[in-house]
């Protein structure tokens, strides 16, 4: 459920024709429906509804300031993997007790900044980090509060480049040696167990990898607190996935995902944290983008546009489909057309689409990349020197640009040339 719809022939942005922004900021652009990505924060609190609960927001899925903003008012946590999004989610008025720090490789400067500043729990995911987290703690006269990241051994069966809970990704401590790792945690004066941690992976379309690993984390917490650990709350991680397209089988819903934490966990009366950050950003964005040629090739036609994979990446780095629309609503029934869908850079991997059907499209068109909200903006780089996209937030019938495009002269004076030249 989204809040990007064709009305009157032409597609909207809540109460905003998308045209009207493009002429606006220019294209590319991303574009947020603030209404959509509020209702997804919702459907987790009232999917958990009855448990104590703190939905925690991943931020590196979609991580500007006003996206951190609008979900921090709503009452939303963070999850942070780095000094820069614990950074973020403290300037967008998140408390330090809604915060939870997470990630494999977090420095002691990281670790010192989040003690100052204030947290609510680091998921650590080795003893080498321990150790360091310990020393650091003592060092501030403070107590570090942990959970830790258990590897659960299962199958995510997502895209591989995503899935983080097999035994072969370099996620958590084996669930196997939890115990052990737990002991050792005990003995460290600088740290204070607070709870289980577990991640398996991003964008599941089925409820259950999920279900085995949370039963894992069940077993676990009756074996935790028979050694004595006061385990107390359970990082459930993220990874519930989004439909990308519109014909596709949908995958499970907030409601189901949390029907199945209560019938897995709900029984152990902890504090249960979610740290979602596809479902609710995902389908809150469109990435905007003129078509500059119609390049008719050999066999194949091009649709040329002026977004690239510097732009969104996602279809380059994982082969990831996003349904691609005209902004000008097509007639109905009309013909359709295949295009392979590309972008300038100078690289054959700058593919958004091969083969993909499209309703007449002309150059000057604008056109909409739908599901872009997560991992999009926040993937960008500025490859082939094509400034950073521009970010727009829209509210009903206003909008406001959250991210400026840089100009050509900050991009080029922020480099600086050594005095020998
Ligand atoms: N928690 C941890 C510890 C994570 O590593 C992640 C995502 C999340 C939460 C949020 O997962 P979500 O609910 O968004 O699935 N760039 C890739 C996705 C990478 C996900 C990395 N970790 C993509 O574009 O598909």
């Amino acid at each position: 459920m989204d809040h990007f719809l064709y009305r009157n022939g032409e597609l909207y942005a809540e109460d905003v024709p998308v045209a009207e922004i493009a002429a606006a900021v220019g294209t590319p652009f991303y574009v947020y429906s603030q209404v959509t990505l509020l209702r997804h924060y919702q459907l987790f609190k009232e999917a958990l509804a009855g448990l104590d609960n703190l939905v925690c927001f991943a931020v590196k899925a979609a991580s500007n300031q006003a996206i951190l903003t609008a979900l921090a008012k709503a009452g939303a946590g963070m999850d942070v993997v780095s000094m820069g999004e614990y950074l973020r989610a403290r300037a967008a008025g998140v408390p330090g007790e809604r915060i939870v720090f997470s990630g494999v490789g977090k420095t002691a400067e990281e670790m010192r900044t989040a003690l100052r500043g204030g947290i609510r729990q680091f998921n650590v995911e080795s003893e080498p980090e321990m150790e360091v987290l310990n020393a650091v703690a003592l060092d501030l006269g403070v107590v570090a509060p942990i959970a830790v990241r258990v590897n659960p051994d299962v199958d995510a069966r997502t895209h591989a480049k995503i899935a983080t809970g097999k035994s072969e990704n370099k996620f958590g401590i084996p669930i196997a040696r939890a115990r052990e790792v737990y002991a050792r945690a005990a003995g460290l004066k600088g740290l204070e167990v607070v709870g289980i941690d577990v991640h398996i992976g991003s964008q599941l379309t089925d409820l259950e990898p999920f279900e085995l690993a949370f039963a894992k984390v069940a077993e676990l917490t009756d074996a935790l607190r028979a050694d004595g650990h006061d385990i107390r709350r359970l990082d459930l991680g993220g990874g519930l996935g989004i439909p990308y397209t519109q014909s596709n089988e949908a995958p499970p819903l907030p409601f189901d995902y949390g029907a199945l934490i209560k019938r897995t966990v709900g029984h152990l009366g902890c504090e249960i944290e979610i740290e979602p950050g596809r479902l609710i950003a995902g389908n809150a964005g469109l990435m905007v983008s003129r078509v500059i040629y119609v390049k008719r090739g050999e066999g194949r036609d091009f649709l040329i546009l002026d977004a690239a994979m510097n732009d969104l990446v996602r279809p380059a780095m994982y082969e990831a489909h996003h349904d691609i629309i005209p902004v000008d609503e097509p007639a109905p029934g009309v013909e359709e057309h295949p295009f392979d869908i590309v972008g300038p850079v100078c690289e054959t991997g700058d593919t958004f689409a091969r083969h993909r059907l499209m309703p007449p499209v002309h150059a000057g068109d604008l056109i909409a990349f739908r599901s872009a909200g997560a991992y999009g903006a926040v993937m960008a780089s500025e490859y082939n020197t094509r400034p950073l996209v521009p970010e727009v937030m829209v509210n009903g019938d206003q909008f406001a640009v959250i991210r400026r495009r840089p100009s050509f002269d900050e991009i080029i004076n922020r480099d600086t040339i050594p005095e020998w030249l």
